[in-house]
């Protein structure tokens, strides 16, 4: 709804007077109509707070002036811009003009008054509209009325430029020009003028320092709430994060800005996105300065940004913990405006306070999270997140989940995953917040079901796997592939339909680990390569050993040509990681054209799949 529209009403403009125990006063409204013409009745709206409201009600009686084009800004200065109780509106009239009800009129720029009797009342909680019987009426002169519209655009004096007053903000009332300096705009103001609240004040600007961006305020703003705001970047270019795990769908690297009496900036962005990251901050912020900067990870994928933020906004003061600012002056140097929160600390920003939570190793030990009390929203930095880019829906309501779950399985896997606990801890103990939304730094924002999220982190960190086998083999010569083919029909025929086959040499890691966490069984296998095996499986078997997920069936299976290495690889890492072997290893000389060889691969696969249904 525009309610600008309710401008093009056209309003008279009125002095409305007033007398109750030898008080006169009066004050501008616009609000005058006439109700019938037999018998004769007028209605007038007038604001609880106005003294001459107070007035009426006692005397119930009052008269209308009816103001002309003539009129000069001071007369509406002197009856709108200031109130009866404070000073006396009359104290300098040369000649009192009053009419049959007692009432004082105004016979200069005007050109009529009704002089009434208030008959009765309605009540609009905020305001009064007295119905009143006209007891007189006379013109005054033949020029024409003032509209409020030939006010604004004639009378009312145009806004000069002005410098804001020690760095403030300016907001004008659009409906009497009273000016409101400050830092920001209470919710709850009421102008001291005409008494209406914060939907008709605009911002206004000087003409030295305009809008510091060219947009409008409306552009580019992603709201979790009406004061706190998505600031994030998407990075489609980046090939690997942490310069290892395949990006094909991209990762955003999410920031959030909160604006109150006080700006609080969550967890900046990746140095290389600064510019679009600064641009869409100061967009929301319109002059204004960042007070804080909190710091939940010290990781260069938020924090590498953290310098250029404060060239910008030097007098932020960085909010982390105790051990947040060891390792971050270790990447970018001293910084000296340092606040230093504790478990469970808040820190009021306004209306808005957060209160910060420790999660250790969920992703480092420095990790923790922002809780925002008023809007239960959990700042949650790298819990709760995934791999993908935003792609124009930030919020889990606004996307297909099942194009983003096997993404942020895969963020899960590789980078939570191994302190898995320690993730499961954290869950916990935010599990005592009334938490309304999940904003992590990467991935969506969880604002319709944060219960889904909540339940896939706490399903993959107690290692609760679906029924399915990953079947992962390196093969030099396409042996050791047919193999797996062999192994993969045994564990289909057994009734495992989630079968997924990966060639090391092809598939990037994250993706299989990603598997690996999801499903129950884990069947690997490695041709021989001299006395080892084959080496890209040194890296796959060394993550696995290194996050350690639990409750899976393995089998092992490999390719000799002469004095084999492959599957005494694999036994080691199996013997060093614990892993759960439920049938025996196969390790087959040259190609898989034996029946025997043919059985014993089929059975293995078998044999891991009937493991992994009894689970
Ligand atoms: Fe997204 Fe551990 O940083």
């Amino acid at each position: 709804m525009d309610t600008s529209a309710l401008f093009n009403i056209g309003y008279g403009l009125y002095v409305l007077t007033t007398r109750h125990n030898d008080i006169d006063n009066g004050c501008i409204v616009n609000t005058v109509t006439q109700v019938t013409s037999n018998p004769l009745q007028i209605a007038v709206t007038v604001n609880k707070g106005n003294y001459t409201h107070e007035l009426i009600m006692n005397s119930c009686v009052f008269n209308v002036s009816i103001l002309t084009t003539e009129t000069p800004m001071f007369v509406f200065e002197h009856f709108g811009f200031q109130s009866g109780r404070k000073v006396n509106k009359f104290a300098n009239c040369e000649a009192e003009h009053r009419a049959i009800n007692g009432v004082l009129y105004i016979p200069k720029y005007t050109n009529a008054f009704l002089a009434c009797k208030v008959n009765n009342s309605i009540d609009f909680e905020t305001h009064t509209m007295f119905i009143a019987d006209v007891l007189d009426a006379q013109v005054l002169s033949d020029k024409p009325s003032v509209t409020y519209d030939y006010y604004q655009n004639h009378i009312k004096p145009k806004p000069q430029p002005q410098k804001p007053s020690n760095g403030k903000r300016r907001w004008e009332c659009k409906l009497c020009g009273y000016i409101y300096e400050g830092d920001f705009l209470p919710d709850d103001i009421e102008c001291p003028l005409c008494k209406h609240g914060k939907e008709e004040f605009v911002e206004i600007f000087d003409a030295e320092t305009p809008k510091q961006s060219p947009i409008t305020t409306n552009m580019n703003q992603i709201k979790l709430t009406d004061n706190i705001f998505y600031v994030g970047v998407n990075d489609r270019r980046t090939d690997l994060f942490e310069n290892h795990m395949e990006l094909p769908n991209g990762v955003s690297y999410n920031s959030y800005l909160i604006v109150d009496e006080k700006v609080a900036l969550i967890d900046p962005v990746e140095a290389g996105f600064i510019e679009e990251y600064l641009f869409k901050v100061k967009s929301v912020l319109q002059g204004r300065k960042v007070d804080y900067l909190i710091i939940n990870h010290d990781e260069p994928d938020h924090s590498s940004s953290i310098a250029a933020v404060l060239r910008e906004w030097p007098e932020a003061q960085v909010v982390g913990n105790a051990k947040t600012f060891a390792p971050l002056e270790a990447f970018y140097g001293p910084i000296e405006n340092k606040k230093v929160v504790a478990e469970g600390e808040t820190l009021s920003l306004g209306t808005h306070t957060l209160q910060f939570f420790m999660v250790p190793m969920v992703h480092w030990p420095e990790s923790m999270v922002t809780y925002e009390q008023a809007n239960g929203i959990v700042f949650s930095n790298d819990a709760f997140g995934g791999f993908g880019a935003l792609n124009g829906g930030i919020f889990d309501d606004q996307v297909n989940l099942a194009f983003y779950e096997d993404d942020m399985r895969r963020y899960y896997a590789n980078i939570v995953g191994k302190m898995a606990m320690q993730a499961l801890k954290a869950i916990e103990k935010l599990g005592g917040l009334d938490i309304k939304m999940i904003a992590p730094s990467h991935g969506l924002v969880w604002r319709s079901n944060p219960a889904w999220v909540i339940g896939k982190y706490t399903q993959w960190s107690k290692h609760e796997g679906e029924e399915g086998v990953v079947i992962v083999y390196g093969s030099m010569h396409g042996n050791t592939g047919v193999m797996a083919d062999i192994v993969a029909r045994g564990a289909a025929e057994a009734g495992i339909k989630e079968v997924k086959v990966y060639d090391v040499a092809k598939t990037e890691i994250s993706f299989i680990m990603s598997d690996i966490w999801k499903y129950k069984g884990v069947i690997i296998g490695a041709c021989a390569h001299y006395a080892n095996m084959f080496p890209n499986m040194n890296l796959l078997t060394h993550e696995i050993n290194e996050f350690k997920p639990k409750s899976k069936c393995f089998g092992i299976f490999g390719g000799m040509s002469w004095s084999g290495g492959g599957v005494k690889t694999l036994a080691k890492y199996a013997e060093e990681g614990q892993w759960n072997l439920v049938a025996e290893n196969v390790e087959v000389k040259g190609a898989p054209i034996r029946e025997e060889d043919w059985d014993k691969l089929y059975n293995l696969g078998k044999t891991v799949a009937e493991a992994i249904l009894k689970v």
